[in-house]
């Protein structure tokens, strides 16, 4: 099973994403964790040149592609190996994150941007995004005093309130699909509604 965690900057989906795979692993599943962008060498290459401070003159066209520069590494060598041999796969972003970063957030084309996803992904779809569900403003803010800022965190905050509403059109188009978890409430408890809803689907 595919699993990728979504949701706004500082939805603590990076600290979340062990402890469920911790969870899972106690009821024996075989659990692998990746991110994005990253998750492999090359991947990890491209996530230096894609978030370095100094990198102002990006085009977006740019970042779009190393962004799926990086998936397409990742997919080839991480996810699809790991699915093949049964195991639960957790992804720390995955497309989702273009479309609503790339596409609601910078506004290029939604439809041509699923193209250039789909390209990079070979058609692999998630069976199972959970979205950590942060306000903006408070997501933001738990990132700016982290220290742990990155180019992608400077744009202003109408940019990640368009981000936000990008994701909950992509809920809205595949409800099915996505499991919303209130992320403001404290670790344990969205440790466990994550557990709970990946438990779920596990079992049908
Ligand atoms: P990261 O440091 O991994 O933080 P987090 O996922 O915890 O927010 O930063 C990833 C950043 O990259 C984040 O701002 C979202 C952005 N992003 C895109 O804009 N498009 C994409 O396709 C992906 C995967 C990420």
């Amino acid at each position: 099973m595919f699993i990728t965690l979504e949701g706004p900057e500082g939805s603590g989906k990076t600290s979340q994403m062990p402890r469920l795979a911790a969870r899972l692993e106690a009821k024996g599943f075989h659990v692998v964790q990746t991110r994005e962008p990253g998750g492999t060498p090359i991947g990890d290459q491209i996530r230096e040149v894609l978030f370095d401070l100094e990198n102002t003159a990006m085009h977006p066209r740019s970042e779009i592609l190393l962004f799926q520069a990086s998936r397409s590494q990742l997919v080839e060598q991480v996810i699809k190996p790991a699915l093949s041999a049964g195991h639960v796969v957790l992804c720390d972003r995955y497309a989702d994150s273009t479309l609503a970063y790339q596409g609601y957030g910078h506004g290029v084309d939604l439809e041509q941007l699923s193209e250039i996803v789909n390209f990079a992904t070979g058609g692999l779809k998630p069976d199972l995004t959970l979205f950590l569900d942060v306000d903006v403003r408070d997501g933001l803010d738990r990132r700016g005093s982290d220290g742990d800022w990155n180019r992608l965190d400077d744009y202003d905050v109408a940019f990640h309130q368009r981000v936000y509403k990008g994701y909950k059109k992509l809920m809205a188009a595949e409800p099915q699909r996505w499991v919303k978890v209130d992320a403001s409430a404290d670790p344990e408890a969205v440790a466990e509604a994550l557990q709970a809803a990946v438990l779920e689907r596990l079992k049908t």
